[in-house]
């Protein structure tokens, strides 16, 4: 067993944070063997529980959920601030050629490595992630993944029409694959599959059949798409699919919303679609920095709030402009101030945070699993530095309540705040994430 002594960041069920000053985090085998949080709490309280076993004394320091990044694209890292006039064009001129690359298996082995030092650096410890069409793209990432013993879950794309060559693959070979990926991955050390449709637009019904067909088969599978992210590609659904009563229905139609369904962005939904997320028990990957740089929309949380179905928070690198979760939590603050609704909300910096960790690991449905500080959860957890440039320090040195502090970090904090990084329950220092 190990202990580490510094102040403890977690969250109730209600989504609060919970935040204990001079706190322990007690890391050990669980009954079955799992090495999982064996005790969080005060260290006054604690302590004595524990004798002789060695405690990591982190004065100053904040531990802290590793970061949950519930939607992004391993093989757009590259991809990030390419200017363009909205989504399809920029699909079009960058996206789409930068993915063609992948069909070279080199090229992927040595992105997934620049990938998840990047998602390391900044704090994120889990990332629901696209890889491309081409199948060895999830095993290049996945097989690294495996090595640094990360919980990581991944798919491949599935994009069997209008998209160019390079990128576009075969109806019933993609679903082939998919399902060879599925047997390869899911379940196998932390990692897990998603099936992967890019969006209606890219996917014959054939192949959104299959998918579907795929996603009942195995229920324990993720599923990750898109939708409703900007008009042009909504007119283009509504062509595309005349019969349907909204973008989001496309997919219920095919099958596709159920539990661990993800879907990016959700912006131009009606209360009718957001029922049926609330219903169907499909989350939400809110990807603020993507949706304000391709110039998409904004996340309705009022009406998400009212709805009642699940939700949390995304980078959707190489639109977003950033992996760092404090650039995403402070984008999706300006996305609830200038949302929708004429009033505007101003976010709580707890519940920030909660949809960037616990709540997002609600929407994967691993509550209880990661995204918290909780005895049974498994050790993936931060080192924060309240203190890392000087602002910051002179910022959080006045922060006269938890709010205050949390919210220093969101707008001043980058990847410099993130002083280490511990992976079921091993700390890499981020200076050897960097150099991996
Ligand atoms: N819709 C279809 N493909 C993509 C993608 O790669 N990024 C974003 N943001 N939206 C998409
Ligand atoms: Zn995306």
């Amino acid at each position: 067993m190990q202990a580490y002594r510094a102040a403890l960041l977690s969250f109730h069920d209600d989504g609060s944070a919970r935040y204990e000053p001079d706190g322990l985090l007690v890391v050990g085998p669980d009954a079955a063997g799992r090495k999982v949080i064996r005790a969080a709490g005060a260290h006054a309280a604690l302590a004595g529980n524990y004798p002789g076993v060695h405690v990591t004394h982190l004065p100053g320091r904040i531990l802290a959920p590793g970061f949950i990044d519930l939607h992004l694209h391993f093989p757009q890292t590259d991809v990030i601030g390419s200017p363009a006039e909205g989504l399809l064009p920029w699909l079009e001129d960058y996206t789409f050629p930068h993915e063609s690359r992948f069909s070279d298996h080199a090229h992927a082995v040595a992105m997934a490595d620049v990938f998840l030092d990047e998602l390391l650096r900044n704090g994120v410890t889990t990332a629901l992630t696209f890889c491309t069409s081409h199948p060895h793209s999830v095993d290049a990432l996945l097989e690294e993944s495996e090595r640094r013993g990360l919980r990581m879950i991944a798919g491949k794309v599935l994009q069997d029409r209008h998209s160019p060559d390079g990128v576009r693959d075969e109806t019933e070979q993609s679903l082939l694959d998919t399902e060879a990926l599925i047997r390869r991955w899911q379940g196998r050390a932390r990692l897990g599959y998603a099936i992967t449709p890019r969006f209606a637009p890219s996917c014959t019904e054939a192949q959104l059949r299959g998918a579907g067909e795929l996603a009942a088969r195995y229920p324990d599978v993720w599923i990750q798409s898109h939708v409703a992210e900007n008009r042009d590609e909504i007119r283009w659904v509504h062509q595309l699919f005349p019969h349907a009563r909204s973008y989001l229905s496309v997919y219920e139609d095919f099958g596709l919303l159920r539990e661990r369904a993800i879907y990016a962005h959700c912006i131009h939904i009606d209360d009718t679609d957001r029922a049926l997320l609330r219903a169907s028990g499909a989350a939400a990957a809110v990807s603020p920095t993507s949706n304000l740089f391709l110039g998409s929309g904004f996340f309705d949380y009022e009406a998400a709030r009212r709805a009642g179905f699940r939700y949390g928070l995304a980078s959707d690198v190489g639109g977003g402009t950033s992996f760092s979760p404090f650039h995403t939590m402070l984008a999706a603050y300006y996305v609830g101030r200038e949302g929708q609704t004429k009033i505007g909300v101003s976010l709580a910096p707890q519940d920030l945070w909660w949809q960037h960790t616990a709540g997002a690991a609600q929407a994967l449905g691993l509550e209880g699993v990661i995204g918290n500080l909780r005895p049974g959860c498994e050790a993936d957890f931060v080192v924060l530095d309240p203190q890392a440039t000087p602002l910051l320090a002179r910022k959080t040195a006045h922060a006269r309540n938890l709010d205050e502090l949390l919210f220093s970090m969101i707008v001043l904090g980058d990847d410099r705040v993130v002083e280490q990084v511990a992976v079921d329950g091993v700390i890499t220092s981020r200076r050897k994430a960097a150099a991996a």
